[in-house]
Parts: C-alpha cells; sequence; structure tokens
C-alpha cells in the first residue's frame, strides 16, 4: 500500500461513501448506482443517488447537488472543511498533524462531543462502582450486553464528581455548562453537577457521538427524568432517542415505532423490534417527522393513551396527512407502557398490537363514538358530530369516503337506507371542510412556519407556574395560597389553574392524565398538554418565589400603567367624576400610593 502524506487522500482511500451515507439513508441498489430517499430535502420518492464506484453522490430532486464524502458530512452536520476533515479522519483512524492554530480552531462543537464523551466514561465507571445502581438496572431485566450497548451509566450522589472529573480531563467549566454537565449556582460562586443520584441514559446522534443525557431518578426526587438542556448539539425537539441503532432496521422494515420513553426504546429494541425509536416524553413533532422521513413514511405509536405525547399526535393528524407520513396509533392494554408489557415477556402480545395499530383518524374517531352512548338516538348524534368534525380535517376524498361508509350505521337515517345515511354525512362534512379550510387557509398565512409564540413575561411566568404545578415539583396549594387561580391573568392560565385547584381539592393530588382527559379539545386542554412539554427540569425548578414575584412585579406595573391611562382619560374629560372608570381610578391612587411599578408589592 502506499503510504500517505496528505489526510485527504488517506481519508479518501479509507472511507467508503456508501457506509457513511448509510448512516441516515436507506439505500438500495439501482443498477450501478445506490439510490435513497435525500437526506437535505423532504421527498416522497428517492432521488438521491451514489455511486460506489466513483465514490460520489447527487441529488436529482429538489436539491440538485452532490459531491463528495467531505462535501456530504459538511452539509450533513453544518460543518466546515476542516471540522469535516477532523470527523472522518477520527472515524478512518488518521491522524492529522495539526497547526497550533488548527488547535484553537478546533470548533466549539467538538469540544461539546468531547465534554460528552468524557462524562459518558465516568459515568460508565461509576456505574460498575455502584451496587445499588446495578441492582437497580437488573431489576428492570437489563442485561450486561445491554448497558454494554446503550453505555448506561450512573451519576454518583455527589454534587462535584463530575465536575472534578472533567477539570482532570481539561474540559473548561465554560464548556461543561454549555454542553449542560454542570450548573453555575444561583446564590453564590461555582459549579454543581446537573445529574446526581440516576440511571444515565446517554443520547446518541446518527453518527454515533453523544450529544446529551437523560437522567432517570433512583431516588425520590419528583423529577423522575432530567435531561440535557438544550445546547449548540441538541435539540430535543428534532432528536429520536435510538435512532442510531434503529435506523437500519427502519429502513429495511419500512416502517418505525415511536415509544415515549428510554426504557421503552430499549425494551423493545431487546425484543427484537430494533425499529423503535423514543420522542423522550414529547410530542411527536415535525422536526421529528423530517428525520423520519429519510428512512420510512411509516410510523406506528405505541403510546400511552392518556398522555400529553398522544394529545398531540391526534392534534397533529392533519399535519401528517400533508407530510405524507402515515401514523397508526396501537392501543396500549390500560396502565402498560412497552417496557412494562415487554417485561411480563409476551413478544406476541407487542407484535400483534403493533399489527392491529389503526390509522390516526381511524383512532380518533373510535375515540370520538367511545364517548358516547351509541344505543340512543341523542348518544350517536352527538357521536356523529364529533366524528365528523374530525373526518372534515381529513385530506384525503378517498379516506373520508372509507370511514362515512363505516359510520353510515349510526345515522338517525340509517333505516331508511345506507344510500341516504351516507349522503348526509358526506354533505354535512363538506359543509365543515368548506369552514376548516377557510380556518386553516388564515392560520398558514397568520402563523406562518412555528414561528415562536410571543408571550409577555406575565403570561410566560404564568404558564411556567402552572408547569411547575403540572410537573408536580411544588405542592398546589403553596402556588394557589400565594395566587389564587382567579387571579391568573389570561383566560386559559386562569381556567387551567381553576382545574387544578378544583381537581386537587378533590384528588389531594394531581392527576394529569385524568385531567388531560377531562379537558380534551379545550383551550385549557390543548394549553396543558402544551405545558407538559413546554419546560425542562431546570426551569422547573426555578424557585417558586422568584416565579411569584416576577408576577406580582408584573402586575403591579400594569395596574400602574392602567392608572396612568385612566389619569390621562380624565384630564382629557373623557370621563368624569361618577363613572365607573373613575372609581376606578381612586381606588387604583388609593391602593397603589406608596408603590412604585419598580418594587414588589407583597399583599396584593
Ligand atoms: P414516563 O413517565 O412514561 O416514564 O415518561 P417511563 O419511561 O415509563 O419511566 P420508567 O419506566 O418509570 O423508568 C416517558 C418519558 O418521558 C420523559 C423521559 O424520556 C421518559 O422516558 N420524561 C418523563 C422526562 O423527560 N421527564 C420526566 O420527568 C418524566
Ligand atoms: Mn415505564
Amino acid at each position: 500500500m502506499a503510504s500517505f502524506s496528505d489526510p485527504v487522500e488517506e481519508i479518501r482511500e479509507r472511507i467508503d461513501l456508501v457506509d457513511v451515507v448509510s448512516q441516515d439513508v436507506h439505500l438500495r441498489k439501482a443498477g450501478r448506482n445506490l439510490v435513497g430517499l435525500c437526506p437535505f430535502h423532504k421527498e416522497t420518492s428517492p432521488s438521491f443517488t451514489v455511486n460506489p464506484e466513483r465514490q460520489i453522490w447527487r441529488c436529482f430532486g429538489a436539491c440538485q447537488e452532490g459531491g463528495d464524502v467531505f462535501s456530504y458530512v459538511m452539509k450533513r452536520d453544518n460543518l466546515t472543511f476542516r471540522e469535516a476533515l477532523e470527523l472522518l479522519a477520527r472515524r478512518a483512524g488518521v491522524t492529522i498533524e495539526r497547526t497550533e492554530q488548527a488547535v484553537r480552531a478546533h470548533s466549539e462543537k467538538e469540544r461539546l462531543y468531547w465534554a460528552n464523551a468524557v462524562a459518558c466514561d465516568f459515568f460508565r465507571s461509576a456505574l460498575s462502582a455502584s451496587r445499588k445502581a446495578q441492582d437497580y438496572i437488573s431489576r428492570r431485566g437489563l442485561t450486561n450486553s445491554a448497558i454494554e450497548k446503550y453505555k448506561l451509566g450512573y451519576a454518583p450522589d455527589s454534587w462535584d464528581a463530575l465536575l472534578q472529573h472533567l477539570m482532570r480531563k481539561q474540559v473548561t467549566t465554560a464548556e461543561a455548562v454549555k454542553a449542560g454537565l454542570i450548573v453555575p449556582r444561583e446564590s453564590s460562586q461555582g459549579f454543581y453537577d446537573r445529574f446526581r443520584d440516576r440511571l444515565i441514559f446517554p443520547i446518541f446522534d446518527t453518527s454515533d457521538r453523544v450529544i446529551a443525557f437523560g437522567g432517570r431518578t433512583l431516588g425520590d426526587d419528583p423529577a423522575k427524568y432530567l435531561n440535557s438542556p438544550e445546547t449548540p448539539i441538541f435539540s430535543k425537539n428534532r432528536t429520536l432517542y435510538g435512532l442510531n441503532w434503529a435506523r437500519r432496521a427502519i429502513g429495511n422494515e419500512d416502517r418505525v415505532i415511536v415509544v415515549e420513553g428510554y426504557m421503552d426504546a430499549i425494551a423493545a429494541q431487546e425484543a427484537g423490534f430494533e425499529n423503535t425509536v423514543a420522542t423522550m416524553g414529547t410530542a411527536l413533532t415535525e422536526e421529528h417527522v423530517n428525520v423520519l422521513a429519510r428512512f420510512t413514511n411509516n410510523a406506528v405509536l405505541a403510546f400511552d393513551a392518556d398522555s400529553a405525547g398522544m394529545a398531540a399526535a391526534l392534534r397533529g393528524s392533519p399535519f401528517f396527512e400533508r407530510a405524507g407520513f402515515n401514523v397508526r396509533i396501537l392501543s396500549m392494554p390500560k396502565g402498560e407502557d412497552p417496557d412494562s408489557l415487554l417485561r411480563s415477556g409476551d413478544r406476541s402480545l407487542f407484535a400483534s398490537l403493533i399489527e392491529n395499530a389503526v390509522p390516526v383518524v381511524d383512532y380518533r374517531v373510535s375515540l370520538a363514538l367511545s364517548r358516547h352512548d351509541l344505543k340512543t338516538d341523542e348518544g350517536k348524534t352527538a357521536a356523529l358530530k364529533e366524528a365528523t368534525a374530525v373526518l372534515a380535517e381529513v385530506e384525503s376524498a378517498v379516506e373520508r369516503e372509507r370511514i362515512i361508509r363505516y359510520l353510515a350505521k349510526y345515522h338517525p337515517n340509517f333505516g331508511t337506507g345506507t344510500a341516504l345515511a351516507e349522503d348526509h354525512l358526506r354533505s354535512e362534512v363538506a359543509r365543515l371542510r368548506s369552514r376548516v379550510s377557510r380556518s386553516q387557509k388564515q392560520w398558514d398565512s397568520e402563523a406562518p412556519a412555528k414561528s415562536p409564540q410571543r408571550l409577555s413575561l406575565l403570561e410566560k411566568s404564568e404558564r411556567l407556574l402552572l408547569g411547575i404545578i403540572i410537573a408536580q415539583s411544588v405542592e398546589p396549594n403553596k402556588v394557589f395560597e400565594a395566587l389564587p387561580p382567579k387571579e391568573f391573568t389570561g383566560d386559559t392560565t386562569r381556567g387551567l389553574a381553576e382545574a387544578l385547584s378544583t381537581q386537587f381539592a378533590e384528588l389531594g393530588k394531581i392527576d394529569q392524565e385524568g385531567l388531560v382527559t377531562k379537558l380534551a379539545g379545550t383551550p385549557e386542554g390543548d394549553l396543558l398538554t402544551e405545558l407538559v412539554v413546554a419546560f425542562d427540569s431546570s426551569e422547573l425548578n426555578h424557585p417558586l418565589e422568584d416565579v411569584l414575584s416576577t408576577i406580582r412585579r408584573e402586575k403591579l406595573k400594569l395596574r400602574h400603567a392602567r392608572m396612568r391611562a385612566l389619569a390621562q382619560k380624565f384630564q382629557e374629560g373623557v370621563i368624569k367624576k361618577g363613572d365607573e372608570e373613575f372609581e376606578e381610578y381612586w381606588r387604583l391612587v388609593r391602593e397603589l400610593k406608596g408603590t412604585s411599578a419598580g418594587r414588589v408589592m407583597r399583599d396584593s
């Protein structure tokens, strides 16, 4: 073999473009080329082509781009040439002689990957040193080979064990904070480990780099799982846990099984359902779908029927349809999740649940029917009303027709003839659709691609407060004593606060799932499911007193502003003595005397 002096040539010699692309794209043979779905744009028929002989790639679809292994990795991971070179060199085992300048230019992202790799090793050796963590792992039925494969670890019950280790390995505190491994102390100087006394699940990207961690408490921490925060290398909405191990199987089977939890993904993969990934408790987002669409357009959701993730998936059905993504819903036996189901040893039950999964629209329709008593005419009418509302959201006429046929038997006119009942349903759906398409158009033009909501600090704080209650990080009564539900300023936040407080008064606890079911379809229900996934644990651990005082301060500011506005109106003669607003003005003057908007009014 020739001796290489040029690392670029050496890498070309050692790395096969096909292997690199196969990490992201399911490729199949087409003559002398391999083809698959382009990873750089959304498409449903494959136009991404790799030529193994010449080691080049090209997208004949929307991108019309192409190149070699370097340009592929640059584009895929958004890297400079130098970064791509280093990544591929590591993979090929090629050493690059670095100039001092190159070392300094070593990218921030690379440093974060390194920090995570160091932490991952640390957690793994801590696991082998902890009897307690090992006992927990074996109680949950995980084998040694699973521990190895998933690189499970343990974060010791210490405030700075990882911190100390990172420092020894030349990771700076700034880098460790940025990677989400340590957290700056709020009151004093210094830092502490984010993960303490937790079983650690490292989260990998499709290049098998550790990009984040999930940690399950082994103690009684109210946050059962804690995840790395969003970092330059980790976005929760885009990441699917387990995809690095699942991607080949997903392509081969042309189907992905989506579960909610880390343990669910591992249990399913270990039981032979290798095409399983987990959303890590969030909804299946548009970004997730874009990632998955590189491998398949068929998904089966094995979610808890009452979870926020399920509620979001049901709402997302029009989006899935537009994206050409076929989503089926699996009916999990009550109280089970894939992990518990498979742990009881019944592999074939899970397999048959998967085969019996139904399209998301069918699932929504049966849900609508199940909420009513179909033995009575009133029940049938109410059920059909709900079911036709679901149907109106379906784009495909063929699909609508299929379900209309199914629903006809519940129609009051069914007795006089199937055709008549179907016709009634058809025209009802058509009527609803003309409304849906109008509001849809409006929605599309007013809310361009997921622009984040603009919320005032007050609105944000009220939402965070509700998030804290929902996550059960604090006793709800502690919040409601300081801020009674009726004093929430937003209509929906107030409504949800009231629902939470009522439930807590009735049950003595918050039953999130029960509330999701109860509030389904209302603005409060939407807010609830949104809040369940909106905050990460570090936000939820925000001191309650800080959130409350922000709310008091912002409300005080609003009242000062209101008082000034009324004073202005009075001076302009718009309101006069005896008017309601005049009374309000004087009330505000009396109440706000001696306060300034910048100060917190304790007794407000
Ligand atoms: P679940 O609450 O369903 O837990 O959360 P689980 O996966 O069944 O956990 P085990 O079996 O008791 O260990 C599902 C997923 O939601 C995310 C995690 O990814 C979890 O696996 N989650 C849950 C969080 O991120 N934070 C939490 O506090 C809870
Ligand atoms: Mn579980």
